[in-house]
């Protein structure tokens, strides 16, 4: 059977409730969806997208600013990145992942960390980010990767990277 097609787009005002529904069936607790509202109401949601099918939100994808040695260097933290349930398995993370790459690269930023499994994100082009030099607050080494999506946009790059502070509820949960 045909799936219905996907459309990856930016989020609108209108998304709001329903990317809230999409994060809180996709993780265990509301953290992310708080995380993402906080950050929007912030204005350092960098960038957000949604994948749409059937007129329905059923996946997201955010960006916000990291600073890394306490310098802003224009690099983004991807997270979270979430699909519903019903429709994992279809390549909608993966189009996200490239499309949210693309518009990073649009908008001239120079790297993108992410912490999550390898697996997902070594085919896009994501390595271990204790190899170029940075660290993390989470305790972990491979699940925290780093893409340069601007030539150079690493170069100069090293030390303690920090996402936004809207994340520290994270640190707290690490550190448990
Ligand atoms: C992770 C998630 C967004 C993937 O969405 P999806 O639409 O199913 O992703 P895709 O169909 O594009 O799959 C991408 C690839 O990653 C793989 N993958 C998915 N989840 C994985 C996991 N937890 N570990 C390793 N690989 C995984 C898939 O098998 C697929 O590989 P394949 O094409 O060889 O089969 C989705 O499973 C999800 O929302 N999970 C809950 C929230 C979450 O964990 N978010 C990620 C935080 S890092």
């Amino acid at each position: 059977m045909t799936q219905p097609a996907t459309i990856i787009r930016p989020e609108q005002p209108d998304d709001v409730p329903f990317i809230r529904r999409v994060l809180i069936e996709s993780f265990d607790t509301p953290l992310e969806a708080d995380l993402v509202e906080g950050l929007r109401d912030d204005g350092t949601l960098e960038v957000s997208l949604v994948a749409e099918a059937d007129g329905r939100v059923v996946g997201h994808i955010a960006f916000s600013p990291v600073s890394v040695g306490g310098n802003d260097l224009r690099g983004v933290g991807l997270a979270p990145l979430a699909v519903l349930p019903t429709h994992r398995g279809r390549g909608i993370g993966g189009r996200l992942i490239e499309a949210g790459l693309e518009v990073c690269i649009a908008r001239g930023v120079g790297f993108v960390v992410v912490l999550g499994e390898p697996g997902i994100y070594g085919r896009f082009g994501f390595t271990r980010a204790s190899d170029a030099g940075l660290t993390n607050v989470y305790g972990v080494d491979d699940p925290f990767m780093v893409r340069e999506v601007r030539p150079n946009g690493l170069r100069g790059v090293t030390g303690l990277v920090r996402f936004d502070r809207r994340f520290d509820v994270f640190d707290d949960l690490a550190n448990e």
